[in-house]
C-alpha cells in the first residue's frame, strides 16, 4: 500500500502584523519588503499562545476533515525547531490533549524543511504497513526566537501551523518518490545566536536555496517519472517570492502552477509548505491524481522534496 493524504487542516494567529506595522517598529519599508520579499503581512501569536496550542488546532481540524477520530491515529510526528521545551514533546501534548490514547508521539527538527522530513518519515511506517493513520504537523512560533533589533531578518518571519493525516492510499496515489538532503557545512549560515535568537546570512542562504530548490526537484521529478509538463502544482517553502519564482523558471512551469501564500504568512518557517498546501485545497486548487511537488530548505543546511499524487 502507498501512502497518501487523507486529510488536511491549519491553524494561524489572529494577530496581522502588515508591513505599515513594521514601518513603525525599525528602519525598513513597505516597498523594500515586497519587492525583496513579496511578503505583505504576517501571523503572530500571542505571547501564552504557544507552538503545541496552534499544533492541536490544526491536528484537530485534519484529523476531523479525513473523517477520523482521534483513536483512530497511530503516530504524531511535529515538525517544529520552537516549542516550549524539549520534552515533554509537542507530540505528547497534543496526542494526551486530543485523547488520541492509541497513538505514538514525536517531534522532528529539520527547520523549514520539517515538514517533508516529517512526510517522508510517516511514508515508511505506512508503507510497511507497520502503521495505518499518521498526524504529520508543521508548527512554529517564529516570533519567539526573532531578534526584533534586526531589520534584515525580523521582517521575513511569521507563526503558524499545518496538519496532514496520513494513511494508506490505492490506484497509484499518494508519495511517489522524495529527495531529502543536508549540507550541515553551510549551518554557520542560519542558525540560534548566544541570545538565542535566530542569526542568518541572507545572500548565502539564499544562494543555497536558488540551486537546492531546483536540484532537488528535478531529481525527485526524474525519481517519480512523471514529466514537468505533467505537474499540476508547485508548493515550495514560502520563503521568499525570488525564490519560489526562481524554482517555477528551473520547472519550466506556468506562473498559474505556483503555490503563493508568501504575501499572507511570510515564512513560517516547518508549517510553510503545509499551510500553503491546505490553502492550495480550501481553495479548490487540487484535484484527484493531480501531480504536486512540494519543496522546501531550511536551516542545517536541510532541503526536501517530494512528488505526490493526490487523492485517497
Ligand atoms: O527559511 C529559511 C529562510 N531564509 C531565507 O529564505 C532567506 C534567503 N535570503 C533572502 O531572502 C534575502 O537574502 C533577504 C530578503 C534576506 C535579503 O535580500 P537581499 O536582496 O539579499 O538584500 P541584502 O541582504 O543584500 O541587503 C540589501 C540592502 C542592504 O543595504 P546596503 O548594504 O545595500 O545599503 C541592507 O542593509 O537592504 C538593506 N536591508 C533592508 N532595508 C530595508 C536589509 N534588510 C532591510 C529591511 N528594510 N528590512
Amino acid at each position: 500500500m502507498n501512502a497518501g493524504i487523507l486529510g488536511v487542516g491549519k491553524y494561524v494567529p489572529e494577530r496581522v502584523l502588515t508591513n505599515a506595522d513594521l514601518e513603525k517598529m525599525m528602519d525598513t519599508s513597505d516597498e523594500w519588503i515586497r519587492t525583496r520579499t513579496g511578503i505583505q503581512e504576517r501571523r503572530i501569536a500571542r505571547e501564552d499562545e504557544y507552538v503545541h496550542d496552534m499544533a492541536y488546532e490544526a491536528a484537530k481540524a485534519a484529523i476531523e476533515n479525513a473523517g477520523l477520530t482521534p483513536e483512530d491515529i497511530d503516530l504524531f510526528i511535529v515538525a517544529t525547531v520552537t516549542q516550549e521545551s524539549n520534552f515533554p514533546s509537542v507530540g505528547n501534548i497534543i496526542q494526551d490533549r486530543l485523547g488520541a490514547k492509541n497513538a505514538a508521539a514525536m517531534d522532528l527538527g529539520a527547520a523549514c524543511a520539517g515538514f517533508t522530513y516529517g512526510t517522508v518519515t510517516a511514508a515508511q511506517f505506512i508503507q510497511t504497513g507497520a502503521y495505518k493513520n499518521i498526524v504529520v504537523i508543521g508548527a512554529d512560533k517564529l516570533s519567539k526566537i526573532t531578534d526584533w533589533e534586526d531589520r534584515s531578518t525580523a521582517v521575513l518571519f511569521g507563526d503558524g501551523a499545518g496538519a496532514i493525516v496520513m494513511g494508506p492510499v490505492s490506484d497509484g496515489r499518494g508519495l511517489l518518490a522524495f529527495d531529502l538532503g543536508s549540507d550541515g557545512s553551510g549551518g554557520k549560515h542560519l542558525n540560534l545566536n548566544e541570545k538565542r535568537k535566530l542569526y542568518m546570512n541572507g545572500r548565502e542562504v539564499f544562494r543555497f536555496a536558488v540551486r537546492q530548490m531546483g536540484d532537488a526537484s528535478l531529481r525527485v521529478l526524474e525519481k517519480s517519472g512523471i514529466a514537468k509538463d505533467d505537474l499540476d502544482l508547485l508548493i515550495p517553502h514560502q520563503a521568499n517570492i525570488r525564490i519560489m519564482e526562481a524554482s517555477r523558471e528551473r520547472l519550466e512551469l506556468p506562473e498559474e502552477k505556483l503555490m503563493k501564500t508568501v504575501h499572507k504568512y511570510g515564512n513560517t518557517s516547518a508549517s510553510s509548505i503545509v499551510l500553503a498546501l491546505v490553502d492550495a485545497v480550501e481553495e479548490g486548487r487540487i484535484n484527484d491524481d493531480d501531480n504536486l511537488l512540494l519543496v522546501g530548505f531550511g536551516a542545517g543546511l536541510t532541503w526536501g522534496a517530494l512528488v505526490i499524487k493526490w487523492g485517497k
